[in-house]
């Protein structure tokens, strides 16, 4: 039997408006946190000497990282394009791969993608109500097409799965969702490596 930590039942408000919880602190990406996962980085190096504005936030509630346990919260991604890229989270594998991750759509409009190490991409519309499955062994990035609004969605997975962002970080996705007459167009990375 696996030990776990008994830790006591709670209850964390988040505002369905903003996705934004009064009872604890986000955790905070700026563009400048950004740093190479857009395509255009010239681009992101002008918007920063601009105005180093913030693209997401999302809650680390702490809960023990252990099998048992399932960690949850809300991701609160803003509204905006770096070249003609869509503000998206970094993503990112789970340490342990074969987990699988819930999100609920609460506001805006936007996709996850999701991909596997052998290369196969998946991609799911976020809209207010739409619950997506990201099934084990998938990376996964959330992005808001909107022009206006942010995209907020609540999230829960195995608290002990952990969140390997190296890869990602080092190699990218094979596919970038783009804004292309108007319209979001996914197309191959062409900075993707191997
Ligand atoms: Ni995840």
């Amino acid at each position: 039997m696996v030990e776990i930590k008994n830790i006591k039942s709670m209850a964390i408000r988040f505002d369905i408006s903003n996705g934004l919880s009064p009872d604890r602190d986000s955790k905070k990406r700026m563009l400048s946190d950004m740093d190479g996962m857009y395509l255009d980085n010239i681009a992101l190096k002008e918007m920063i000497s601009k105005q180093d504005i913030l693209v997401y936030e999302f809650y680390e509630l702490g809960i023990p990282e252990e099998p048992g346990h399932i960690a949850f919260g809300t991701t609160i991604l803003y509204p905006g394009k770096v070249g003609n890229e869509f503000f998206m989270t970094k993503g990112h594998f789970h340490s342990i791969q074969e987990t699988a991750e819930i999100y609920y759509c609460l506001k805006g409009h936007g996709f996850i993608v999701m991909e596997n190490p052998n290369g196969i991409t998946e991609m799911q519309e976020m809209n207010p109500g739409v619950s997506v499955y990201v099934p084990p062994r998938y990376a996964h990035r959330s992005i808001n097409v909107s022009k206006k609004e942010p995209l907020i969605s609540f999230f829960a997975f195995r608290a002990d799965a952990g969140h390997d962002y190296k890869t990602i970080e080092t190699k990218g996705f094979r596919k970038l969702l783009v804004e292309y007459d108007g319209k979001p167009k996914l197309i191959d990375n062409p900075k993707w490596k191997l």
